[in-house]
C-alpha cells in the first residue's frame, strides 16, 4: 500500500487527506500568511449548499500554489458568527505578526455563495498579492461603531 504524506511531511492515515499518523505534540502548525474563516453554520451553509466548500477552496489554493509556503492561505470552517443575515459570511486575518500587512486584516466579507471559482481565484491572489480588499468588488460586512453601543 503507498503511503500519503500531508503538506508538513508526516504521514497521514489511511482515508484522510492531512491527519498525522504519528502526533508530535511538540511540532508546530504550519505558517500562513492570511487565514479565511469560512462560516459553516446552518444558516451560511443552507446558503451556500456546498458540505465540501472548504476542501473546494482548499484545491483552489493547491491549484494556484497558495496553499504552502511564503503566501500560503489557510482556510478554517467556523461556526455562526452573528452575522447571518450578511449569508453566506467569512472573515479574513492576515498573519501581521509574520507579515506586518494590515490593510486586509479583519475584513468581512459577505455573500461568497454568490462565488463562483474565478471569484475566488481574484480573492485568494488580490490576498497573495496585499492587493487592499477595500479597492476591490468583493462585498463587506460593515462594522458600526463602538461609540453606538456605550
Ligand atoms: S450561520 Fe453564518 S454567520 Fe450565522
Amino acid at each position: 500500500m503507498n503511503k500519503t504524506f500531508n503538506l508538513m511531511g508526516s504521514e497521514v492515515v489511511e482515508g484522510f487527506a492531512c491527519k498525522p499518523k504519528k502526533l508530535v505534540s511538540t511540532k508546530p502548525i504550519m505558517h500562513f500568511k492570511t487565514q479565511i474563516f469560512i462560516c459553516n453554520d446552518e444558516r451560511c451553509a443552507k446558503a451556500h449548499k456546498n458540505e465540501n466548500l472548504a476542501e473546494d477552496l482548499r484545491n483552489i489554493l493547491k491549484d494556484i500554489d497558495l496553499a504552502k509556503g511564503e503566501k500560503r492561505i489557510k482556510i478554517s470552517r467556523t461556526g455562526c458568527f452573528g452575522a447571518c443575515r450578511f449569508r453566506s459570511v467569512a472573515n479574513i486575518y492576515e498573519n501581521t505578526k509574520a507579515n506586518g500587512y494590515e490593510p486586509n486584516n479583519n475584513v468581512w466579507i459577505k455573500n461568497i455563495h454568490k462565488y463562483k471559482k474565478e471569484q475566488w481565484i481574484e480573492l485568494f491572489t488580490s490576498l497573495s498579492d496585499n492587493k487592499d480588499i477595500n479597492e476591490t468588488n468583493f462585498k463587506q460586512i460593515p462594522i458600526s461603531e463602538p461609540s453606538l453601543y456605550k
